[in-house]
């Protein structure tokens, strides 16, 4: 069942997806040569804090830490270690949560340490481009598959190929609401999008096109065969006026500030 929210919920969304996009560009802006994941998580949970919100995803459903920091063929979920130290040319998705006056926020991102390989670099444009036209197709009287399906596609042109066992999904008082969002298959499927639907559309994209595994840890998913893998999610707002970008565009926000 979609639980659409009121202008008042939005209101709340919109200020808490604002915080967040703010601490996550931070965070990103710190992911250089020499830093290791465990550093960006204590950042990213003190900046959380410091707002009055509650890192998200401490404790849910065990996970360890505040921030995912997944590195290079690690595709989401990986878990800050004082062990991993960023290199030059790697590339790091950073996923992180908040919740504050009852509702969540939930973002993420990948950036380069220092330069990325070209195909890596490629590959984040590609993954980001397609959640940018996954976001546009989201309408009223459209339907949730739209946004698999232009995604997708998208992915598929650049000659890439999407991750199929990780969703987006709704967002509100639950970190996870309906509907899911998968990034692939035929469109004009799936519950029917309406004004005040609140969504976290997660885009995974990978160089190969093989199944994920996760990792002994329980958490960390990787590719079958160990290439790059890239990740963007942005929480949306289904408005009368079309999508309604919450997040605030954290990849543009990161170059900008980062130029
Ligand atoms: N953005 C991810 C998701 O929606 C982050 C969840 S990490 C977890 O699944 F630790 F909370 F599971
Ligand atoms: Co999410």
């Amino acid at each position: 069942m979609l639980r659409l929210k009121t202008a008042r919920e939005l209101d709340t969304l919109r200020q808490n997806a604002k915080l967040l996009s703010e601490i996550l560009v931070r965070v990103a802006l710190r992911a250089v040569p020499g830093v290791t994941t465990k550093q960006l998580d204590r950042l990213a949970e003190k900046w959380v804090r410091q707002t009055g919100a509650e890192p998200a995803f401490l404790g849910y459903r065990g996970y360890p830490a505040s921030l995912c920091a997944s590195v290079d063929d690690e595709i989401l979920h990986g878990i800050p270690s004082d062990d991993r130290v960023l290199a030059e040319g790697n590339i790091i998705s950073l996923d992180l949560g908040l919740l504050l006056n009852g509702y969540y926020a939930d973002a993420a991102l990948t950036v380069p340490v220092g330069e990325a390989p070209p195909e890596g670099q490629r590959l984040m444009e590609a993954t980001h481009g397609a959640l940018r036209e996954g976001i546009s197709a989201a309408k009223i009287g459209g339907r949730v598959s739209d946004l698999s399906h232009a995604i997708d596609t998208y992915v598929r042109r650049r000659g890439f190929s999407v991750v199929r066992e990780f969703v987006g999904h709704g967002i509100g008082r639950e970190l996870h609401e309906d509907p899911q969002i998968p990034n692939f298959g035929p469109p004009g499927r799936g519950a029917k999008l309406a004004e005040g639907l609140v969504a976290a559309v997660e885009v995974m994209a990978k160089l190969d096109d093989e199944p994920a595994n996760i990792r002994d840890d329980g958490w960390t998913a990787v590719t079958g065969s160990g290439v790059l893998s890239a990740h963007y999610e942005e929480m949306i707002a289904v408005t009368a006026d079309g999508p309604e970008v919450l997040t605030q565009g954290v990849w543009e926000e990161y170059w900008q500030r980062k130029m």
